[in-house]
């Protein structure tokens, strides 16, 4: 039987590892659907062309009474859908939920060929991603495939956050990581009632103007998902795996979800989550580089030549860590051109 062992991680762009094998596949957006909405469904063809990757949604905003539906739904539109060069996810129950299994049972038995990625929501330690790996392991040989179902866990519990590194290397299945801000703000008792972004309460404020006047004082709002990005972008890069922002839930905010996928973006995440079809749109531009930035990440890899010591360009200092910056930005516009 075919181990996990047998089969190669995908590699962060540029990543110094000569056993990359898996070809780049853009994933600059996870576009939702509830495959039992008979509406939503309707559309996934049409979508297909558009967004990187259509994830068939089972777990959270789901209705209990209506998981064997989705499931189903699911099942169906897969068998009957050409996705072309798109990915299909899906994201399963929670390994604690009484749909777990016959989740993975069924997907990997009927469409398994099909579906590039399980997520799987509520990850906590490396132990919850070795039960997945072994059951699909079992699965892919009982249906006879040849590629193996990789696995993407999301980052929404406090324990998960904690043990996000050996999260992230737990399995060489293991394709990536999602922040989930709106369990993880639950699970760490935060008062928020959002999914994603900010908070107008979350804030610094300007200091005391020392001579005592009574200006009003700028206040500054945080990022209120900053440290566990960064966290996340760290155990992902160390394991060689992608690093991706969640949901944005306010959906006519679409200036604030722009901010929040660039942030995710500069931080070094690869794509983010889109609930709807207009997202799809603000996720490819945030997770592209912009042209200016190529150009200039080219000029700056030409005038260094060998790509050591120091250069001036444009009164900037550039040297061998520039040049390096300069490669990831030049690698995915490349990749993402190609
Ligand atoms: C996503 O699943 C979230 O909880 O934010
Ligand atoms: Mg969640």
């Amino acid at each position: 039987m075919r181990s996990a062992k047998d089969f190669f991680r995908p590699l962060a762009v540029g990543a110094p590892d000569p056993v990359r094998e898996v070809p780049f596949r853009p994933s600059r957006m996870i576009h939702f659907f509830d495959p039992g909405n008979e509406k939503m469904a309707a559309k996934v063809p049409s979508l297909a062309p558009k967004a990187d990757v259509l994830l068939g949604n089972l777990e959270d905003a789901v209705q209990a009474d209506r998981k064997e539906a989705a499931r189903a739904g699911l099942v169906r539109i897969a068998k009957a859908t050409d996705f072309g060069e798109t990915q299909l996810w899906t994201r399963i129950n929670s390994l604690d939920s009484p749909w777990a299994l016959d989740d993975l049972l069924t997907l990997v038995t009927e469409i398994g060929h099909k579906l590039d990625v399980v997520m799987v929501p509520k990850v906590e330690d490396a132990a919850d991603i070795h039960y997945v790996d072994r059951l699909l392991a079992q699965l892919e040989a009982k249906a006879g495939l040849t590629r193996p179902v990789l696995v993407h866990a999301i980052l929404e519990t406090a324990t998960g956050v904690a043990n996000v590194e050996e999260i992230a290397g737990a399995s060489p299945r293991m394709q990536g990581m999602s922040l989930g801000p709106a369990d993880l703000a639950a699970s760490r008792r935060m008062k928020t009632t959002r999914v994603g972004g900010g908070h107008p309460g979350y804030l610094v404020r300007q200091d005391p103007n020392p001579e005592g006047d009574e200006l009003p004082r700028a206040t500054y709002q945080q990022d209120l998902w900053h440290y566990t990005i960064a966290r996340m972008v760290d155990a992902c890069a160390a394991y060689g795996i992608l690093p991706y922002y969640g949901p944005f839930g306010d959906i006519r905010d679409t200036t604030a979800c722009e901010d929040q996928f660039r942030n995710a973006f500069l931080l070094g995440c690869v794509g983010a989550w889109s609930l709807h079809p207009v997202q799809i749109d603000i996720a490819k531009r945030v997770f592209s580089p912009e042209p200016a930035d190529v150009a200039w990440a080219r000029k700056v890899i030409d005038a260094m030549g060998d790509g050591t010591g120091a250069v001036m360009i444009d009164g900037k200092m550039q040297d061998d860590a520039t040049v390096k910056q300069c490669h990831v930005v030049v690698e995915l516009a490349e990749a993402l051109a190609a």
